[in-house]
């Protein structure tokens, strides 16, 4: 009930989260679709009529997107986690702070509505404070396509008599930009290239999702797309990916806590460079097909990780990953090389017990810890999930506040945590 609550009301509710660490954690956990792919495949449903998207995650950042979506006049209908999306009777409207600020990906509609109505008018997006995060790639390439882009304080309009194909090289590989660009030239005229494009499993993931529509991308999963403008999209049924980030989150829980915990319903080739660092730690986990069994060692070696695009050590891993090194035996260092203030757990991980300096990019760790619950704040998504990761380690209680940030990501987490064992549950203050 209070999850519900936080999902629709956000950062109006702030319970907090207890743990009494120090559980072992047996059994099964689910994985959800993929945060990073449903919200991107959520404003691409616009570019389509009738559209069905499954394995839609329960986080706030949809329950966010469905808003936008209703604010615009799209009918949405939830089966589960089964999302319908009918675009037909869409008006476009000034998307305003009241409804971009909640998330990110809300700037998703940029390249959704330019493709679809030729203009938009929207707001600076939200989502956490981890770095800059400029969105230059995204209006830039919009440029290319022929748009015209003015802003006035927070508010953005970009808008095209027509929009034709263009050649796009991305400074950065990012994430972000390709999406937006990708969808803004599904109706271009001619083609687009789209050069040191981010290959993700979630842009993947979109693709799929377009190309069966009707659109015509090529080249999933490398670094050079090339989208050949059509007139209409039509349909188009498409599965959430697992989520890597959830998935990586709760091997980490196994290989600390864990008694054969099996993280199931994922994707291990979308968690290569994880894996890799984890076999050179000395951890103990099995992959099978479409999932991995974890165990507690009682001995880990340090490592030194740098996060990278994909398909190298993801950034989203980072800060779960942190908590792991503090039970290593000695110095783990870990560069951060995406985001330029992504290390926001160190200091409520340090109060908890642990010994992490900060130079620059770069964190040193030094192991091995024994961490002791206190009382915590989730600065940010990923944070939040180093935290948790944390208490359920520490010896005694954990009070871990601020948790809306963790609901923007982690489906069902009490629910998922409390299943294998883990003596975790929501408070209000
Ligand atoms: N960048 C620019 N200019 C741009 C775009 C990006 O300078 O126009 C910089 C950013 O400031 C950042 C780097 O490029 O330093 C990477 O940014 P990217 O655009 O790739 O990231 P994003 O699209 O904002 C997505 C995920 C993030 C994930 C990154 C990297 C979504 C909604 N968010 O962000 O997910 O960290 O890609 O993989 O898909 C999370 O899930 O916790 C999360 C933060």
């Amino acid at each position: 009930m209070v999850v519900d609550k936080l999902i629709r009301f956000g950062s109006d509710f702030m319970d907090q989260i207890k743990v009494i660490g120090e559980q072992t954690l047996s059994g099964k956990i689910y994985i959800s679709g993929s945060k990073n792919s449903a919200v991107s495949l959520i404003p691409a449903a616009i570019l389509s009529d009738k559209v069905i998207i499954d394995k839609v995650p329960k986080i706030s950042d949809v329950n966010s997107l469905k808003e936008i979506l209703e604010y615009l006049n799209v009918d949405l209908k939830f089966e589960g986690s089964r999302l319908y999306i009918d675009s037909t009777h869409m008006i476009n409207k000034d998307i305003t702070n009241e409804y971009s600020k909640k998330l990110r990906a809300s700037y998703y509609f940029m390249g959704a509505l330019l493709a679809r109505f030729k203009k938009v008018v929207i707001s600076l997006p939200g989502g956490c404070s981890i770095g800059k995060r400029s969105f230059d790639f995204h209006l830039n390439g919009f440029e290319k396509l022929g748009a015209k882009v003015t802003s006035e304080g927070d508010l953005y309009t970009i808008e095209a008599d027509s929009l034709k194909g263009a050649d796009i090289h991305l400074p950065f590989p990012s994430v972000g930009a390709t999406v937006n660009i990708m969808l803004a030239a599904v109706f271009a005229e001619g083609v687009t290239t789209i050069e040191n494009a981010a290959s993700e499993p979630e842009i993947g993931n979109l693709i799929e999702f377009l190309n069966c529509a009707g659109a015509k991308i090529e080249g999933k999963d490398t670094t050079k797309l090339t989208i050949t403008g059509v007139n209409k999209l039509s349909g188009g049924h498409v599965e959430v990916i697992p989520d890597r980030i959830e998935a990586g989150t709760y091997i980490l829980a196994g290989v600390m806590n864990g008694k054969n915990l099996e993280i199931c319903d994922i994707r291990p080739d979308h968690l290569t460079s994880f894996f890799d660092k984890l076999r050179e730690m000395g951890a103990n986990f099995e992959i099978k097909e479409t999932s991995v069994v974890t165990n507690k060692v009682e001995h880990l070696k340090p490592v030194n990780i740098e996060t990278a695009v994909y398909p190298g050590f993801a950034t989203d891993l980072q800060q779960p990953i942190t908590t792991l090194l503090l039970m290593a035996d000695g110095v783990s260092t870990l560069k951060e090389t995406i985001y330029e203030n992504r290390f926001q757990n160190t200091k409520y991980l340090n109060e908890m017990g642990a010994d992490i300096t900060i130079d620059g990019d770069t964190i040193t760790v030094k192991g091995p810890t024994k961490l002791n619950g206190r009382l915590v704040k989730t600065s940010d998504l990923r944070a939040g999930a180093a935290l948790i990761l944390a208490a359920l380690s520490a010896h005694g209680e954990t009070t871990i506040t601020d948790i809306k940030h963790l609901l923007r990501g982690y489906s069902n987490l009490i629910q998922k945590l409390t299943d294998v064992g883990a003596k975790i549950w929501l408070e209000d203050e």
